[in-house]
């Protein structure tokens, strides 16, 4: 398949990024040159999804190099306005670990190096990152397909967007079921319209019908009756942050799914790579779940679907218990039965290589 559209591109000294809010309607890269626009951009969900904020704050450090460095700032006030820069981006969005995962490279980076070869070094990193995220992917997406060996005709249900608008690759489980549709092992896939804002109806199907991959739209109340009716095979999901115990904190209604799959004993699979884990955690009960404003449950876009003056609970993500999941697939292999010893065994062979 080649890449649906980019979420983000560097190009003569700016950040361009596909603002996602417009889509599927219209394709519009919005330029970047301070990086408090780029914070701006991450909280508006202009670009999401875990790995591609990741990449955008990556760059978005850059740009806060750059301005700096123009400005004047040198030695410690130069320090202290990157570690200021680097905590906007990690406050932007407090679930994806992915976030501080990147920016605190940056920092760490730009702390050792002479101001001089500070913008260019960064720069260099931050495409590095781009490029590392692009062979996760496909790493992941082989990985993840290798669990289907032998079987054909599959049905598989998937919620939120994890394609290449959520990365700067084939995706994390899109990239997966992308790969199962290469091997000529796909019948279809259900996509859960993924509420409040909608990333399965507006993102993931207009990234299958692209590829033209076989696929149905769902409303998300949808999915049990047909995790019963359709003989799904599996369902895969991403991930923003993963704890030492395997708890994973996903699109909010991913919950719903896991309980519903282990309900009618279908696989529940997490496809996320590295950056996705949180080790310094030790279950979800520790993840910040982000909430949002009410109008994305009030509206959709402009339009008015509720009474003004109501009151809403708006969580972005929920956690999903170790137990539900059948596996997390990565970018290094993949973790059965994920729990505290297996998620471990992963993070002390990662830290050996
Ligand atoms: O609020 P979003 O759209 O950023 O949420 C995205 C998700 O929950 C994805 O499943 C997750 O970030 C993984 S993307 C490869």
């Amino acid at each position: 398949m080649t890449q649906f559209l980019q979420s983000l591109k560097w190009e003569n000294e700016n950040l361009l990024i596909l603002d996602q809010t417009m889509l599927p309607h219209k394709i519009v890269y919005r330029k970047y040159f301070h990086y408090k626009q780029v914070v701006m951009a991450i909280q508006k969900l202009i670009v999401r999804g875990a790995p591609a904020i990741g990449v955008a704050a990556s760059y978005g450090m850059v740009l806060a190099v750059k301005s700096f460095l123009k400005e004047g700032l040198s030695g410690e006030v130069l320090k202290k306005a990157l570690k200021e820069a680097a905590a906007c981006f990690i406050n932007a969005r407090p679930t994806a670990v992915n976030l501080s995962w990147s920016v605190n490279q940056m920092l760490e980076l730009c702390l050792v190096i002479p101001e001089k070869q500070m913008y260019k070094k960064t720069l260099e990193y931050a495409v590095h990152m781009q490029q590392q995220d692009q062979s996760i992917c496909k790493k992941i997406a082989m990985h993840g397909a290798g669990l289907f060996v032998n079987k054909k005709n599959l049905h598989i249900l998937t919620h939120c967007n994890t394609g290449a608008l959520a990365t700067s690759g084939v995706g994390t489980a899109l990239g997966i079921i992308t790969e199962l549709f290469n091997r000529d092992q796909l019948n279809c896939v259900y996509i859960d319209e993924t509420r409040p804002i909608l990333q399965g109806s507006r993102l993931t199907a207009s990234e299958l019908i692209a590829a033209n991959i076989p696929c149905k739209l769902i409303c998300d109340n949808m999915a049990a009756l047909v995790m019963k009716s359709k003989e799904i095979d599996a369902i895969i999901v991403g991930a923003d942050r993963i704890a030492k115990n395997g708890d994973t904190a996903n699109k909010i209604g991913t919950y719903a799914l896991a309980i519903a799959a282990s309900y009618h004993r279908i696989p529940f699979y997490v496809a996320a790579p590295f950056s996705t884990f949180d080790f310094n955690i030790s279950s979800g009960d520790y993840i910040i779940i982000e909430e949002r404003s009410d109008d994305e449950i009030k509206k959709i876009g402009t339009e008015w679907i509720a009474p003004a003056e109501i009151s809403t609970f708006n969580p972005a993500f929920d956690i999903t218990p170790y137990h539900l999941i059948t596996a997390i697939i990565t970018e290094s292999g993949v973790i059965y039965h994920p729990n505290i010893e297996t998620v471990t065994t992963y993070e002390n062979a990662l830290i050996k290589k």
